[in-house]
């Protein structure tokens, strides 16, 4: 039988007047990159947040590999690595120091977590600067040790949120590149949201434009851009799909401020 990675069903939720998310179907199959797209304040986060078991979802369901994500949190956790849209390193503790903390926080066996720590900095590229403080880092590297922090449990499931927002082409490629080799390695499922069309066509094998709660179009990049014409982009897409320039789309206050903070302090 096959089982998709996440299963989302008529999920919903709300903030005051904000509908954030409004009835919401999702599909991602096991082993595939799912890029979920849209402008600040679609609801890509808040879509997020409830598969990771962060926050409640009010109405609708979720699981993971079949698991129920309202009644097994615990569970769920165990299968997803997730890489926040807000910083989850320590700036005072060194690389190796940050990627203990979350083995410890995972469970990682006692037996082999001194290992598996050196082993998962290695994949990242890390292993020489493991032991400076975090604070010495470049945005690239913080990007990639939070990788390493959300890989160190072996999960089955990455998700990650805007994880090159602030960076670089070279260290958006720098991140990127860790990310494949670790899925040809384990074949683990990579869910990812980015407002950067460019990079969702060239790394993901499908994606779903979201805008204002909602899916306007979902399919392989190809099938997008080909359903606009031969010339098409996937920012025509979004903006066929929408209405909206992606550019221009100017989000509430609350938004512009939350991609700043994310932005300035990896840059
Ligand atoms: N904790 C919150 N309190 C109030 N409003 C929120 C909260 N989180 C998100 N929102 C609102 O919900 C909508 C979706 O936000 P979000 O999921 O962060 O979008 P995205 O990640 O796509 O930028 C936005 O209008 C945002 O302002
Ligand atoms: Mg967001």
């Amino acid at each position: 039988m096959w089982i998709p990675a996440v299963r989302c069903t008529g999920l919903t939720q709300r903030f005051g007047d904000t509908v954030a998310v409004d009835n919401l179907d999702l599909d991602v199959a096991p082993g595939e990159v799912f890029g979920l797209l849209g402008p600040n304040g679609a609801g890509k986060t808040t879509t997020i947040r409830m598969i990771t078991t962060l926050l409640k979802a009010p109405k609708g369901s979720i699981s993971v590999f079949g698991v129920d994500v309202a009644s097994r949190r615990t569970a769920v956790r165990r299968l997803i690595g997730y890489v926040p849209q807000q910083l989850s390193a320590d700036a005072t503790l060194t690389g190796r120091e940050n990627v203990a903390l979350f083995a410890r926080l995972y469970d990682v066996p006692r037996r082999t977590r001194t290992e598996r720590v050196a082993e998962v900095l290695a994949e990242v590229d890390l292993a020489d600067v493991a032991d400076r403080p975090a604070k010495t880092y470049s945005g690239g590297m913080v990007r990639r040790l939070e990788l390493a922090q959300a890989l160190v449990s072996a999960p089955h499931l990455l998700i990650l949120d805007e994880p090159t927002v602030g960076l670089d082409p070279v260290a958006r490629d720098g991140v990127w590149a860790r990310i494949e080799e670790i899925k040809a390695a384990t074949g683990m499922t990579v869910l990812v949201t980015t407002h950067l069309m460019q990079e969702a066509d060239q790394r993901c094998d499908r994606v779903a434009l979201m805008h204002r709660g909602q899916i306007r179009a979902l399919g392989t990049p190809a099938e997008l851009r080909g359903s606009l014409g031969p010339d098409a982009t996937l920012d025509d897409v979004f903006r066929a799909y929408t209405g909206d320039r992606l550019g221009e789309h100017a989000g509430t206050m609350r938004d512009v401020r939350s991609t700043r903070r994310t932005a300035g302090r990896v840059s």
